[in-house]
Parts: C-alpha cells; structure tokens; sequence
C-alpha cells in the first residue's frame, strides 16, 4: 500500500490493476529482449540509390543530406559492400540527362540506356544481390511524368505499351524483379504478358500498387533531375490520400494481373494501408520510405531536434510492426552496419 502521496485514492494501484503489471516485463533491456514482438534485420532492407552519367564520381543532393547520386562504377562498389553485408536486394532509380528526354521517354527503350547498362554491371559484378528496377517514364520524359503526354492528358494504354517494351528491355540486361512505379491501369498484366513472350518467366514482379499522390516525394524529384520539368500534378494517376479502400482495389487488381509482391508508397504516413493490405491479402508486401520520409529524419536531426539513429530504427521497426515483409529505404547503408556492429 502505498502512503507517498497525501492524495486520497479509493483503490490502490493493485486493486485496480488486479495485480496485473506491464511494466515488469521492461524493466530491463534482457526481459526487453525477450518479449520483442517485432525483429528488424538486414534481410528486411532494400536499398534505394541513385545513378549518373560518369565514371568515378559522386553528385550530392541538396534535398537529401547524406544521399549522393553513385556512378555505376561507385555504385556496384558500394552494392558490393552492402551485399557482404548481407542486405539482399537493391533498387535504383537513374538520373538522366536532359537532352536524353523526350515527350514520350523514348530513352526508357534504348538497351545502353544508363539503368540497362547500370542492370548489367551488377549483374556482372555483384551476382550476389538482387536487382529490382524501375519501370517509368518520369526519368525520361521532358514533361516530368510517368506516362505519354498528350493535351494535357496522361494516356494510359500507349504508356503501358511502352512499359511493357521496357521492362523485357531490363529482363535482357538481367533485372530480377522489375518495379512499376507508374499507376497505369493495366500495366502489370501487360508487363507480365510481355515478359513470358520474351522468354522471361522467372522475372518477378513488384508493383507500385497502392501509390499516393503525395508530397513526401518532393526530394526524389531533384534527386532525378525532374523537379524543374514537372508539369501540373500526378493526381489523375496516383491515389488520392483520401482512399484506402481504393489502394485495396488497386492492390487486389495487380495481385489478379501477376505481381509476385506488391508495395505501399509513401510508408510511415500510410501504415494504415501497409497494415490492411497484408492483412487481407497475406502476399509479399513492401513498404517505401520515400525521400521526404528521409530527409525529415536527417533535416529535425541536423537541427538537434530528435536524435536521427533511435528516429531512424523506430520509423523502420513501425513497418515491420505494421506486417511489412520489407522496406524500400535510403537509410539501408547506414541501418545495415549498425546491425551488423551489434
Ligand atoms: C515516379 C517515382 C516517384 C518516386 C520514385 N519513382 C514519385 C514521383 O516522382 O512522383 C518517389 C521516390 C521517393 O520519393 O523516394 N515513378
């Protein structure tokens, strides 16, 4: 019974409780430990990067502090790195010269393109890991967006004839698992169709599935050189922050047309979605950190106002928390060694 406080209770805490106390099981890091509902590895990362034109060089990226866009020869080496340790699978996305893009994103189709020669270099080199590619046409079209462009209108079936040409252009380079990030009806199907035709029945798909218009995305779009192109908004394709019954539809509708996994995007805002969609389909699902999800950890850190490890471990652990079987994120490099120190 306690007597420390004058405050008259009419029941004492174990009345109250009926004896039952949580806090006994944290009150030291073993008993921590032991009830952790929720483990975070390597094997859950996978890591988002950069390509540029060049050889040996590094671009930093003013939106993203601590994120540089790699060479390919700098990026196999540092894929390389990450495979011994342990992480399993990267995705990169390409920065493309200007005077490459066009209306439509034609480059997308060019097999020396840099993300075809990117592909093939690791592949070559780093056999070890695998390679999830982007299929868009944001990093080549002058406009900025993920699709042909005609009178102010995105148009849906010729964009996903030129996907689908794409994605069995980057099977051919060697991509494991390609990675529609465009929000067109139909592309999964169409993509699948294209890369059986070709030969390429065990390239696996992840969709892009449940996508949001969003504006945690605004660092990515210097980090590929778009952010200036862009014109308009991408609200007639990616899902409204309104919907979630919808991003189960869309999900549902990629799963029928052939996506091995699938991905919510952005992650921490949309834990609600990554949570739904495991839960009512039980596939392979992914969670992306997207950049602006990065750089408000890096940018409240830099300004001493949280502490960017713990921000960082916990933000990663709410996916796994949340029934994500994997995280697309920036922070993979620096999460991989600190797991690998303990
Ligand atoms: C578009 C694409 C986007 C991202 C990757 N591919 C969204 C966009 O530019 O509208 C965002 C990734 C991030 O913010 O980290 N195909």
């Amino acid at each position: 019974m306690s007597d420390g406080g004058s405050f008259p209770m009419r029941r004492n805490v174990d009345e109250i409780t009926g004896s039952r106390r949580l806090r006994r099981m944290r009150k030291a890091d073993w008993s921590r430990r032991l009830v952790a509902e929720t483990r975070l590895t390597v094997d859950d990362l996978i890591w988002t990067c950069f390509v540029t034109e060049g050889e040996d060089c590094a671009e930093p990226i003013a939106a993203m502090p601590g994120i540089e866009r790699l060479s390919i020869d700098r990026l196999v080496g540092e894929a390389k790195r990450l495979a011994a340790l342990g992480v399993p699978a990267i995705a990169p996305f390409a920065h493309i010269e200007e005077s490459r893009k066009d209306e439509r994103g034609s480059h997308i189709l060019d097999a020396d393109n840099l993300m075809n020669r990117l592909i093939r270099a690791i592949k070559e080199k780093v056999p070890e890991i695998g390679i999830i590619t982007d299929v868009a046409l944001d990093p080549f079209t002058s406009h900025g967006h993920d699709g042909v462009l005609r009178d102010g209108i995105i148009v849906n079936d010729e964009t996903v004839e030129i996907l689908a040409q794409a994605a069995v252009g980057q099977a051919r380079a060697g991509a494991d698992i390609i990675a529609p990030s465009d929000m067109m009806d139909g592309r999964i199907g169409a993509i699948r169709d294209a890369l059986d035709e070709a030969g390429f029945q065990d390239v696996a798909i992840m969709s892009y599935a449940a996508k949001y218009a969003s504006a945690f995305y605004g660092p990515y779009r210097e980090a590929i050189g778009t952010m200036g192109l862009l014109k308009g908004d991408k609200k007639s394709y990616y899902v409204a922050p309104t919907n979630s019954e919808e991003a189960l539809r869309e999900v549902e509708q990629d799963l029928a047309e052939g996506a091995d996994m699938v991905m919510v995007k952005p992650g921490l805002p949309y834990l609600d979605i990554c949570q739904r969609v495991k839960e009512t389909f039980k596939v392979p699902t992914f969670a992306y950190q997207v950049s602006g999800e990065y750089s408000m950890i890096e940018a409240a850190a830099a300004a001493g106002m949280l502490d960017r490890d713990r921000a960082m471990m916990e933000s990663l652990m709410a996916f796994r928390r949340a029934g994500v079987d994997g995280i697309l994120s920036y922070f993979t490099p620096t999460v991989a060694e600190m797991l690998a120190e303990r």
